[in-house]
């Protein structure tokens, strides 16, 4: 197949416009397939950027015409709202001033919500971008141990606390509020309540992106917080075994009801990579997370290997991201942040 590399190799000079990441590498090529003496290059992207797809298009075809191999080229582009045009037309909203505001949800619990949510922050601001990670889950927050930043307690200026800063990020959780010993005991309303708060009583001006790490399943927080707030969209991430993938899609359901778009699925644990011969097991089985998106009809942003570094970065509260950025958990996680912010209109500000 030495003129589909070549094909594929032309569409890696194609870049996403503003964040420097070529189609290749973001995911976008789904398929090179010879067809009747030419080949169908099928390219498949979501965004909120109007006019991306086009602009991609246009660069993708000159990239391919100078190959002088026979192609065809099989575009989809989805466009997901951008926020901008409903803002005018609807009554404000919670945090309208942060452009953009990513739920990480899943269906099933321990799945590796926080710490996606958490990876997920750290990589966009290493792609520039002044971001915030909001800790949603009242119930169980884990965002002050993943951080490092148990017994942290925000500042207060002008009766507005200010988010605590660490790896390049600013967060907001209840147990920087509350004693992590104290059982939490919130019913729904208080709930709701306390989740608005950690929004309106925060200082999170400048803020570009805020990440919201939710609580398992989908209960009362997640209508909360769809309701309060305009999310840009969610993630769901899931695990390849078949019980978390019943779940993911009960969570996708749950925001279309809501009409939040699905930026897509992230599945976490998926292979174990053996760190001395470099091997790769599936663990808990092949291709889970993209036959489910496949028929839930989203993407697939990424899937993160299992790694014990991981739980060792979780429990002694520095992410992969932060102890171990080459791993391929830590290179998956920067991927999925590329993605994103490709998806979402994200450009690194400087
Ligand atoms: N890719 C991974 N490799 C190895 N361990 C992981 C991975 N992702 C998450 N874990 C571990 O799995 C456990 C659960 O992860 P996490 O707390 O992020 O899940 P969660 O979905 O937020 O859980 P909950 O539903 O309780 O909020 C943690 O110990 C975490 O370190
Ligand atoms: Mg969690």
């Amino acid at each position: 197949m030495p003129d589909a590399q070549t094909l594929v190799e032309a569409l890696r000079k194609v870049l996403f416009p503003g964040i420097e990441r070529d189609i290749v590498s973001l995911g976008y090529l789904k398929d090179v397939r010879e067809e009747d003496g030419r080949f169908v290059v099928r390219l498949e992207l979501s965004t909120n950027q109007q006019g991306a797809g086009e602009r991609i298009e246009e660069e993708a075809h000159v990239a391919l015409r100078a190959t002088g191999v026979p192609y065809r080229l099989d575009m989809r582009v989805r466009y997901l709202p951008s926020g901008a045009e409903e803002a005018e037309a609807e009554p404000e909203r919670l945090l309208d001033g942060v452009p953009v505001k990513i739920a990480v949800a899943s269906g099933k619990g321990g799945v590796g919500k926080s710490t996606v949510a958490a990876n997920l922050a750290i990589g966009l601001a290493r792609l520039g971008v002044r971001t915030g990670l909001l800790d949603a889950d009242i119930y169980g927050p884990s965002i002050p141990m993943m951080l490092g930043l148990e017994g942290a307690q925000p500042r207060v200026a002008d009766h507005r606390m200010e988010p605590v800063e660490r790896y390049g990020i600013r967060s907001m959780s209840i147990g920087y509020l509350v004693d992590r010993h104290t059982p939490m005991v919130w019913r729904g309303p208080m709930a709701g309540k306390a989740i608005e708060q950690l929004m309106s009583d925060v200082d999170w001006e400048g803020t570009e992106a805020i990440v919201f790490d939710l609580p398992p399943g989908t209960g009362d927080i997640h209508i909360s917080i769809s309701q309060k707030i305009r999310l840009t969209g969610a993630i769901i991430v899931t695990t390849p075994q078949e019980v978390a993938l019943i779940d993911a899609g009960k969570g996708v359901s749950m925001f279309r009801k809501v009409s939040v778009p699905i930026l897509g699925l992230v599945e976490n644990m998926s292979l174990f990579i053996c760190p001395h011969c470099n091997g790769q097991t599936e663990i808990f089985g092949s291709g889970g997370g993209a036959r489910e998106a496949e028929r839930l009809g989203v993407p697939l942003l990424g899937q993160i290997p299992i790694d014990p570094q991981v739980v060792l970065g979780g429990d002694e509260g520095s992410p992969i991201l932060v102890r171990n950025p080459e791993s391929p958990a830590g290179q998956a996680f920067l991927e999925l942040a590329a993605r994103v912010a490709g998806m979402t209109g994200l450009r690194p500000s400087g």
